[in-house]
């Protein structure tokens, strides 16, 4: 059985071949913290627990002084009970009180998985995964709280979350619910993060943890290209092949707190959760609330073995069902090559030449609706400028068709211009917070997920254009952060359940088009990877991973969200030069392998498209067609860390071939030759490399390498394709 209970010594013991979380019971009161890594394949019980005794501690045991909820591993806490590190949840009662008393009460373990009540989480049926609840009571206001674990049988990952529950007779407020909480026995671990900004996102961050709280957090109302939400921990010897690590990741797409608090008794406690400043959750008698779920991975083969864990349980667990083993088309974004400025003509023009390249999808970007030729209006009225595109999408649409590609249109649903019809309408749809002016990003506020009726306006509104049938994607934008967090209609006490409604709102609308149009395909986009997160990728199977198109800035962020995601669900493309982002001129064949690394497509002007490039892009898709089901499906790994040159280096392998790529950065004087290691290659096997036929065993790929001579030109890539014998 993955998870049992062990009745004489109180442990319960979540395990499959790779992995072991261990939880036990104490004093039959609290659930502490024994394990969690590497299988243990005999676990008997009868090792000590580790524990400290200390001054200041507070104890629910007058017999016992030394027994305090401040000493123990726990699996859940809060600081009203004695234990005064972060907590995982508080709860305040109608009389302003918030002290509560959860101590264990009983278990359930069944097959399978619940979906979590109208929040993304990971997919399992009864073959795939076990779960265990662990029911918590507080018999003095008859509260329950339940931590739920989900072990996947063949992947060394558990989900959590946290259920809490009113059976009493009045009303509660929830100040803090936490998704779930951990505390380790050790401290001396790397944390390791992923930080940025817009366009320069996914930076790698590893520090040693230091005493106190290290946090990451995000209070703007998505989950943010400042921070994603997710943390890990490692050893220090621990490298992109080798070592340990465990990593943490948030299935939420709004404000989240991600913390681990080095503790003065040298333990580490991971706290996981929305952000408790921007929430307070009222709960009436036979109420509940779900939390969202955490991703818990281990790994003992280093990062590389920790992101395999991941692109495999986000591929074949998290992704929509009717896209997890779809292979994704080549598409032509008309975003930077025409930014507002096209026409019928224009477009159609383009049309033609991405067909005639071998492009699949036409994506039309942002300027086709309302009055918007610029980024200061129209959003929210959903209807095609007719004076711009005479014909209106059906003539586009038509024409995409005919060259037997896909078409596909942008939207920014959940936002809303001060001049719009929408707004004209409906100025109460906007969040704001009466008498105080709300405030403008990018000339647009934000509607009110939060409401019914601005959920029903937003789905109608898709819907209509998604009934034509003529739709085979949808690019979801989003691109201003949340201010004036508020309403007029939830009373004074409700005002901060608005930031999780917004979610809870976004995932509605989502999950009703999603459902209503299984065949369209959503890419996710907020800025870029302003919102790329598990939460939006259960919905929409690929991000547009940054607006940062220049191919150095690329192979970072792209290296960095590779930690979590696999390529298939980065949007990549080759833009023109110099970029606009960065004013970089790299050579056409960098920026085709850079995007081929991820989800492929091109954002240039067709019409402005130089006969050699044609040239070039021809031979591009040509070659990832030939080999797409390597860069969508393959393994994909990282052969290098992004050196002082912005080198970096990585892999894609399957059962048939493998492909390596090669990032030179900035050239030097007396470049280096480097022996690129392969690693991942099997051992047995023989490979021949497609150019020069030359024949090299697995065995000599992986522990001498390939020889990549320096080159004498900045952001110049060198390739090899080899094909398993
Ligand atoms: C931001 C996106 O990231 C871009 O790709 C583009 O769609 C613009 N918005 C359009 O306004």
């Amino acid at each position: 059985m993955a998870i049992s209970f062990n009745q004489e010594k109180q442990f319960f013991h979540l395990s499959n071949d790779s992995i072991s979380y261990i939880i036990g019971i104490e004093k039959e009161t609290f659930l502490c913290h024994r394990y969690f890594g590497k299988a243990i394949k005999n676990f008997t019980g009868n090792l000590d627990f580790p524990v400290t005794t200390g001054a200041f501690s507070v104890t629910p045991f007058p017999e016992d002084p030394h027994f305090s909820p401040h000493t123990r591993l726990l699996e859940t806490s809060t600081n009203t009970s004695g234990d005064f590190r972060v907590p995982n949840y508080q709860i305040r009662n109608e009389a302003g009180k918030t002290v509560t008393d959860f101590r264990y009460h009983s278990y359930q373990i069944t097959k399978g998985k619940k979906p979590l009540s109208g929040l993304p989480s990971l997919r399992g049926n009864e073959e795939e995964v076990t779960t265990l609840e662990i029911l918590l009571v507080d018999k003095i206001q008859n509260l329950h709280m339940t931590l739920v674990y989900s072990l996947y049988e063949k992947a060394p990952i558990i989900t959590r979350h946290t259920i809490f529950e009113n059976h009493g007779k009045n009303t509660i407020f929830l100040e803090n619910a936490g998704s779930m909480m951990m505390d380790l026995p050790e401290s001396d671990y790397e944390l390791i993060t992923l930080y940025g900004s817009h366009a320069n996102e996914a930076h790698l961050s590893r520090e040693k943890l230091r005493p106190g709280i290290n946090r990451i957090e995000s209070t703007r109302g998505t989950s943010s290209p400042q921070y994603q939400p997710f943390l890990g921990l490692s050893e220090k010897e621990t490298t992109q092949f080798s070592g340990e690590i465990t990593g943490f990741h948030f299935v939420y797409s709004g404000n989240f707190i991600a913390q681990v608090e080095k503790t003065q008794y040298q333990t580490s406690r991971v706290q996981i959760g929305i952000h408790p400043d921007t929430f307070d959750w009222r709960l009436l008698p036979n109420e509940s609330f779900t939390t969202p779920e955490v991703v818990l991975n281990y790994s003992n083969k280093g990062f590389n073995g920790l992101s395999q864990n991941f692109h495999k349980i986000y591929q074949k667990h998290l992704a929509p069902e009717s896209f997890k083993d779809t292979q994704r088309p080549i598409l032509l974004n008309s975003w930077e090559g025409n930014y507002f400025d096209f026409t019928t003509d224009s477009l159609l023009k383009q049309i033609k030449k991405a067909a005639d390249l071998g492009i699949e999808l036409f994506v039309l970007d942002d300027g086709w609706f309302g009055k918007r030729n610029d980024d200061h209006s129209s959003l929210g009225d959903w209807f095609v400028n007719t004076d711009k595109l005479p014909g209106g999408l059906e003539k586009i649409a038509k024409a995409v068709h005919e060259q037997t590609m896909q078409f596909g249109i942008w939207f920014e649903p959940e936002m809303i211009s001060r001049e719009s019809d929408l707004y004209k309408k409906h100025p109460d749809w906007a969040l704001h917070v009466t008498p105080y002016p709300s405030l403008e990003s990018r000339s647009q506020l934000v509607l009110d997920l939060s409401r019914i009726e601005v959920q029903d306006y937003i789905i109608e509104s898709l819907s209509k254009h998604l009934e034509t049938g003529t739709i085979d994607y949808v690019k979801w934008d989003m691109n201003r952060h949340l201010s004036e967090v508020g309403n007029d209609q939830l009373e004074a006490t409700r005002q901060k359940e608005i930031s999780h409604r917004y979610v809870l709102g976004l995932y509605h609308i989502l999950e009703v088009l999603t459902q209503r149009f299984p065949a369209v395909l959503f890419e996710n986009c907020s800025s870029g990877g302003g919102r790329f997160d598990p939460g939006m990728m259960y919905y929409m199977p690929q991000t547009w991973t940054s607006d940062n198109t220049d191919a150095l800035c690329r192979s970072q962020i792209q290296y960095g969200y590779s930690f979590l995601y696999p390529p298939i669900m980065m949007g990549a493309h080759v833009s023109d030069v110099p970029n606009h982002q960065v004013g970089r001129i790299t050579p056409l064949n960098t920026r085709g392998y850079l995007a081929m690394s991820g989800n492929f497509g091109y954002e240039n002007n067709l019409n402005q498209l130089s006969e050699t490039d044609q040239i070039v892009i021809k031979e591009q898709i040509a070659f990832y067609k030939a080999h797409r089901k390597l860069f969508q499906f393959g393994h994909f790994y990282r052969l290098l860390d992004p050196t002082s040159t912005f080198a970096t280096s990585w892999l894609f392998a399957d059962e048939n071939e493998v492909f390596v790529v090669y990032f030179h950065g900035l050239s030097q004087p007396s470049a280096e030759t480097i022996f690129l290691k392969l690693h991942y290659l099997d051992e047995n096997a023989t490979y021949e490399d497609n150019k020069t036929k030359v024949v090299y065993s697995g065995s000599e790929l992986n522990q001498i390498g390939l020889v990549v001579r320096g080159a004498r030109e900045d952001f110049h890539t060198t390739t090899f394709h080899l094909k398993k014998l």
